[in-house]
């Protein structure tokens, strides 16, 4: 039986029982694969060379308890395109939790939803490395959304190659989202925790090792998901949503929106000291995903997806209840200006419409950049993306490449075209989940033209799981005896 649960009403879902995030386009896959000379319906461009990337939860064990989206092990699925032929793969990050897990062969922790008081003693939660994404000296990072360690894999065999420690040289933990600067070659990362001073922030050189580290002083446990740099600064969130300080007394997690607390956004330079960072204010908010950032004079640039309501639902009962209202995402474009001569703050909407995801050319990251490509949400389901949108953040105005009636996209990187000189020149590529056929597409758009719609479709004979961040690797950028 095809069960399409994404369709199910959340009430439904949560009275019966039936979890959706096990089911249907969410349901885990078992095999890892590697499968060569992909089918293709059009022509890959004979200049799109590289690896597209994207990780994903994915529970290797049927899960003990309620399962939560977020709880699953991580796995990465790549589509690696040389010379016209495409070839997929996925592949387990071989966490800690995972092996041990595996070798037990039955869950050892339940997930986020459930008390921790049966997980391993001192390991309340498991460090699955499911969320992020990113390619830093010749490495891809697995990187988690509660911050844990950076797991680095091959970029090509997506084999695990171990913990990142960076070479003895970090200190702390690491979350989702940190920012590899391309020009420069250096990593900027934070992490964050229920111990003071609540959050910490460093930089990573070229060569992979930790060359900046300091600690960042919160009024308390928050649950920042992002962060942002400009060529000289970076951008650390301090936002109203935190774990109920009741629930945590029991070692509970119950997310709480604080609407009486401003957003705060700190502004460091780039290695700059504790004492260095400035807070500006804003109206409250939460903020998954930032987009770019960058300087304008004495205004520091930021552009968001801004989420419109923050509260879990409250409007749900049953089994799932806790499970389900926490999973809606509902956002719009959103830009900050900080300015660093008077401390003001200033806050306007770029486009009210629903997006998240979003993705830049990775070569402005940190730069003036005009385009961003988000992940429509869709009406029917806020975890599901019924379509690209290119937006011009300059003036709000957006171009949509709606991914068809049953078909389902996902973060979408960019691509450059080698030599490629404007912002836009390159390609988009997103793994489409064909809901009639249960398997999934890989689409590339030309990024210059994303209502032209797909340049070609690579067809995976599998489906791949719904799931988080996605990172395009240029063909020039890996290892010499991989490119090919
Ligand atoms: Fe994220």
């Amino acid at each position: 039986m095809t069960l399409h649960v994404d369709r199910i009403d959340l009430a439904t879902a949560a009275e019966t029982g039936v979890n959706p995030y096990l089911a249907g386009p969410y349901a885990p896959t078992h095999d890892e694969l590697t499968l060569a000379n992909l089918e293709v319906v059009g022509e890959i461009p004979a200049d799109l060379n590289g690896v597209y990337v994207r990780n994903g939860p994915n529970p290797q064990h049927e899960p003990r308890g309620r399962y939560h989206w977020f709880d699953g092990d991580g796995m990465v699925h790549s589509v690696h395109i040389a010379d016209g032929q495409a070839t997929y793969r996925n592949r387990w990050v071989r966490t800690d939790g995972f092996d041990r897990e595996r070798e037990a062969g039955a869950p050892l922790w339940q997930g986020i939803i459930e008390s921790p008081r049966d997980n391993p003693p001192g390991e309340p939660e498991k460090d699955t490395a499911n969320t992020d994404v990113l390619f830093h000296n010749e490495k891809l990072l697995a990187l988690w959304y509660r911050a844990g360690k950076p797991y680095a894999l091959d970029p090509v065999t997506l084999e695990t190659l171990g913990a990142e420690d960076f070479d003895g040289t970090l200190r702390c933990e690491v979350s989702a989202h940190a920012k590899a600067d391309e020009r420069t070659g250096e990593l900027m990362f934070f992490d964050y925790g229920v111990r003071r001073p609540h959050m910490r922030y460093g930089v990573v050189s070229p060569e992979g090792v930790v060359r900046h580290f300091v600690g960042v002083d919160l009024p308390g446990p928050r649950l920042p998901h992002d962060m942002a740099i400009t060529e000289r600064h970076s951008i650390l969130m301090d936002l109203p949503l935190y774990n109920d300080p009741e629930a945590a007394r029991h070692g509970r997690f119950k997310l709480f929106f604080d609407r009486d607390m401003p957003s705060r956004f700190g502004v460091i330079p780039r290695f700059g000291r504790s004492c260095e960072i400035r807070w500006f204010e804003a109206a409250p908010c939460f903020i998954y995903h930032s987009v770019n950032a960058w300087e304008e004079g004495d205004e520091v640039v930021l552009d968001v997806c801004r989420v419109k309501k923050p509260e879990p639902r409250d409007d749900l009962a049953g089994p799932l209840a806790s499970v389900l209202s926490y999973l809606r995402l509902d956002a719009h474009m959103h830009r900050y200006r900080f300015n660093l001569r008077t401390g003001k703050t200033t806050e306007q909407t770029i486009d009210d419409d629903n997006s998240e995801f979003p993705s830049i050319n990775n070569r402005v990251l940190g730069r003036p950049s005009r385009f961003a490509y988000n992940m429509h949400i869709s009406p029917e389901s806020t975890l599901l993306f019924d379509g690209l949108m290119k937006y011009d953040v300059s003036t709000g105005a957006a171009e949509t490449h709606w991914f068809g009636e049953g078909r389902w996209g996902s973060e979408a990187p960019f691509a450059p075209r080698p030599g490629a000189t404007a912002e836009d020149d390159g390609y988009i590529v997103s793994y489409v989940y064909e809901e009639r056929e249960g398997r999934t597409d890989v689409e590339v758009l030309d990024a210059r033209d994303v209502t032209a719609g797909p340049l070609c479709r690579i067809k995976l004979p599998v489906r791949v799981p719904i799931g988080f961040h996605a990172t395009w690797v240029p063909g020039e950028r890996l290892p010499e005896a991989q490119a090919n």
